[in-house]
Formats: C-alpha cells, sequence, structure tokens
C-alpha cells in the first residue's frame, strides 16, 4: 500500500489533469479500471461568456509528438461546473479527488475562496495550477510571493495543496521555495507552450491549424525532464506525483526509481481509459 495525501493506494497510478479528468463518468470509467485517484481537469472562478476558437489536436507522425491548443475559455471548468463534479464524484467514488485551481495572479486573494469551496466539496488535496499565468519568471519578487502564496493556503486549508510544475519553472529554483511554503507535495510535468511544425517540401514551418502561441506539446519525449525535475523534487522531501511522458510500466518504474511516490498520465490514460493496468508492473 502506498500512503498519498491521507488515503492508501493499492498501486501508484493517478490521472492527470485533463481531457480524462474533466467529467464524472470519464473519471468513473478510470476508477473501475483500477486508478487510484485523480486530478480533476483544472478550473477557475470566471465567467465562461462567448467561447471563440476550438479545441484542437494533432500528432506529427514521423516524430510522434503530440500537440493540442485550446482557448482557455473552452477549457478551463467554471468553479460551478468543477464544484459540481467534486461532489457528484464524491459520493460515488473512495478514489483520491485532487481537483485543480487556477488564478489570474500569485495573490493569496485569487486562491483562497475557490480552494476552501472546493476543500468542502470533499477534496482529498488541491494541484495549484500557474500553467495559465504563462511565464513566471520575471515576476516582480516571484520567490516572496510563491513562498507568500504556500504559506497563507496551508494556513486556512485542512487538506494538502500540491503545486504543478511546468518547464519555466527551473527545478532547483523552485524546490526550496516550495518546501520554505510548507508544502509537502508536487505534481509535475505540466505540457510545454510551442508552435506546432509541419513538414512540407521537405521543409518546416509553423502550422496554421493550430495556433503557435497557445498550442501545448507533450508526450513520450518529456520522460527525461519528468525524471530530473523528480529526482531533484525528492531530493528536498517533497512526495512527488510525477508524470509527464509516460508510455509503459518501465517508464513509471523509472520514476519510482527517481523518489516518485505515486506517477500521473494525461496522454495514456485519455487514448486508453481501461489500460491503466498496462502502466503497472504487475501486467
Ligand atoms: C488535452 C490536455 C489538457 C490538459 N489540461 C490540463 C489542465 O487543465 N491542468 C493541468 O494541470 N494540466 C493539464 N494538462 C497537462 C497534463 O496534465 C500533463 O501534465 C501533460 O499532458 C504531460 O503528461 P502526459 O505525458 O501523460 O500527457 C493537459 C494535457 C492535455 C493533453
Amino acid at each position: 500500500m502506498i500512503e498519498f495525501m491521507g488515503k492508501q493506494l493499492k498501486n501508484p497510478l493517478i490521472a492527470s489533469s485533463c481531457f480524462a479528468t474533466e467529467n464524472v463518468a470519464n473519471v468513473l470509467r478510470l476508477a473501475e479500471n483500477g486508478v487510484q485517484g485523480a486530478i480533476l481537469k483544472s478550473c477557475a472562478d470566471y465567467e465562461r461568456g462567448e467561447v471563440i476558437g476550438k479545441r484542437e489536436f494533432a500528432v506529427d507522425p514521423t516524430t510522434g509528438y503530440t500537440y493540442a491548443s485550446s482557448p482557455f475559455k473552452a477549457e478551463i471548468l467554471t468553479m460551478e461546473e468543477c464544484l459540481k463534479m467534486m461532489q457528484k464524484l464524491r459520493s460515488l467514488t473512495e478514489i483520491l479527488l485532487i481537483p485543480s485551481v487556477t488564478a489570474a495572479s500569485l495573490s493569496p486573494e485569487d486562491w483562497i475562496p475557490a480552494c476552501r469551496k472546493l476543500e468542502k466539496a470533499g477534496a482529498d488535496g488541491i494541484q495549484l495550477d500557474f500553467f495559465y499565468m504563462g511565464n513566471l519568471i520575471g515576476t516582480d519578487g516571484l520567490s516572496r510571493r510563491t513562498v507568500t502564496l504556500l504559506r497563507e493556503l496551508n494556513s486556512v486549508l485542512h487538506i494538502p495543496v500540491m503545486p504543478k510544475l511546468n518547464i519555466s519553472l527551473p527545478k532547483d529554483y523552485i524546490m526550496p521555495l516550495l518546501v520554505e511554503g510548507g508544502v509537502q507535495y508536487v505534481s509535475l510535468l505540466d505540457s510545454v507552450r510551442s508552435p506546432y511544425l509541419r513538414k512540407t517540401d521537405n521543409a518546416y514551418h509553423i502550422s496554421d491549424c493550430l495556433d503557435a502561441e497557445t498550442t501545448s506539446c507533450f508526450g513520450h519525449w518529456q520522460l527525461p525532464l519528468t525524471i530530473g525535475y523528480t529526482y531533484t523534487a525528492a531530493k528536498y522531501g517533497l512526495k512527488v506525483c510525477a508524470g509527464g511522458g509516460i508510455t509503459c510500466a518501465d517508464d513509471v518504474q523509472k520514476l519510482l526509481a527517481a523518489g516518485a511516490v505515486t506517477v500521473q498520465s494525461a496522454t495514456f490514460l485519455t487514448r486508453y481509459p481501461d489500460r491503466g493496468n498496462n502502466l503497472l508492473l504487475s501486467n
């Protein structure tokens, strides 16, 4: 058994915040197939309004790189949607339920009300998603503001917060700040903003199908980065839910060997919601 956020897990597999965890039916399907926890699709306290643009996917057939593009309003759950999903799931499943919250700034008042509501709805912990805030390096007082946010969240919540890291937050910079902020858990690794490349007439060019500024790239190539972040986080005593690039049981073993307590998958579990077992050693 593995202990994570106060629950005993039969295996280390958790579903990442993504399509696979954006509605009740998807999460229950994962739970029926042995997945021990779900980090719910990120939510924000905002009003959706009109959605301009659509969700798109592309897979480069030669490299296997996977790209996705989506406007914020088509992508991010509203607080009401997430709370409804959280309450429904809590009444239907015992797996770890970890909603994910994003906000427009590092000010604690932008995060605390949303996190409190989700705690009240039965969350086991809360993932803090900084992806939509762009590249934070260069923000005035980033270290101090990060530590203040984490300390304030920890002082008002009774459940753990788990920041989600992306490569815009260098590992040797961010880990000591998480420790200083009183954080015990860390989630990694988020997808990477990237232009979508296409090859025609033997030349690469930026695709006009997916938006070059908002497209994310994710997949198998992330694994070495994930291993590096995992190793560093574990060195700082953090409990890591490690993912980004997991495609098979061997990848999972590498992350556990690097110090992860649990592992998370988005792409694999979105494509194969019934095959989580393939990521576990005994299968
Ligand atoms: C379509 C899609 C939507 C995603 N949405 C979120 C999100 O809302 N919040 C979040 O923290 N990560 C999100 N992610 C990132 C994943 O959780 C994960 O970090 C990334 O895809 C790398 O893992 P993988 O190699 O298993 O796909 C999303 C990924 C994909 C593919």
